[in-house]
């Protein structure tokens, strides 16, 4: 598992050593496992910074010399670097399981949105994944290419980070207020829609296309919760989840704008301007991925962590 650490790793390393599987975790090393698990006692880690050996030409190759089964990608974030990691496996009968985004996806147009809904991504991160995804999907097809799935997780959420909030951004005071009573100015209708998953769900996906590659391999999946929120119903159930009802009030983007710092009014826009609300159908069908968390659910655990951890200051 490449990049296997973060906050998926620490959900799917655990899972994967539990059902048996010997796991390599590969990292630079520089952060503990998010979660700490005794499962962790029998992961061999492997330090390579991928950055630098793309830039040198050895990190492909010495992924590929760990003579894995299947490697698990969770941080691939341009073409270049997945096709020099895609011709280093090539003829190793290695599969590649590699971590996308729903933001392969632009503006949702009918909801919930498929897997085969066309592409329209917008901004560098959607329009590079899109991409990956496109040349592994090919690679899957091309003969003797290196067989492959895309799994496509919505905004990752769970115990150890921020998640995204009702206004769409990572800001902390949000929660405070919905929490406390107090109000919480919204952007818009409040009708926007954003998708989370939890991230052990991200890491029961990851399993399920791990082991059942005959049903994965060449294809992509979304990986979210059963249902995506509007942001006045995430507001108003996180709100009522301590007592209280939300006070919402309701302004123009820019009026929001104006209340916020550009670099989280920048993240709201991201956010409504994509409207993301993912079909799990095909996950379901061929995985047989049942989300274990609704998104109201997962963010709740997350504010606990953030809580207990001194973060934030919940009535
Ligand atoms: N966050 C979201 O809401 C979201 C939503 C959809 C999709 N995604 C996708 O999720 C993936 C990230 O997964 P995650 O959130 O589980 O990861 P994460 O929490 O950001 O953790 C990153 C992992 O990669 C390692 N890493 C970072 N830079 C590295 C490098 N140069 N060389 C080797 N290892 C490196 C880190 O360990 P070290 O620091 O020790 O190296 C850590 O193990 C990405 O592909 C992203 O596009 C995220």
């Amino acid at each position: 598992m490449i990049g296997a650490t973060g906050h998926v790793g620490g959900f799917l390393v655990p899972r994967l050593v539990l059902a048996g599987h010997d796991v390599v975790a590969v990292s630079r090393g520089a952060s503990a496992p998010y979660r700490e698990h005794p499962a962790w006692r029998q992961v061999e880690r492997v330090q390579l910074d991928r950055e630098a050996g793309d830039a040198d030409g050895s990190f492909g190759r010495r992924v590929a010399e760990l003579g894995a089964d299947v490697v698990v990608d969770m941080i691939c974030f341009t073409p270049a670097s997945a096709l020099s990691l895609v011709e280093a496996l090539r003829g190793t009968g290695t599969v590649l399981v590699h971590c996308g985004t729903i933001w392969v996806h632009g503006p949702s147009e009918e909801v919930p949105v498929t897997e085969e809904a066309r592409r329209t991504p917008f901004g560098e991160y959607g329009t590079q994944k899109a991409e990956i995804e496109r040349l592994l999907l090919a690679e899957s097809r091309r003969p003797g290419g290196v067989p492959s799935t895309v799994l496509h997780p919505g905004h990752i959420t769970g115990p150890g980070w921020p998640m995204i909030n009702p206004v769409g951004n990572l800001d902390l005071d949000v929660w405070e207020a919905l929490a406390t009573g107090r109000e919480v100015v919204m952007p818009g209708l409040g009708l926007e829609t954003v998708h989370h998953v939890h991230a052990d769900d991200v890491a029961q996906a990851f399993q399920r296309a791990v082991e059942r590659p005959a049903q994965a391999v060449g294809e992509s999946f979304h990986v979210v919760s059963e249902r995506a929120v509007t942001l006045r119903g995430l507001a108003q159930q996180v709100a009522r989840a301590f007592g209280q009802e939300a006070r919402l009030e309701f302004a123009t983007f820019d009026e929001f704008r104006a209340q916020r710092d550009p670099a989280s009014a920048d993240a709201s826009w991201e956010h409504l301007s994509r409207s993301h609300s993912m079909s799990i159908d095909k996950a379901r069908r061929l995985l047989g991925y049942a989300p274990r968390y609704t998104t109201v659910e997962a963010v709740l655990e997350g504010l606990e962590w953030l809580r207990a951890d001194g973060q934030l200051t919940l009535a």
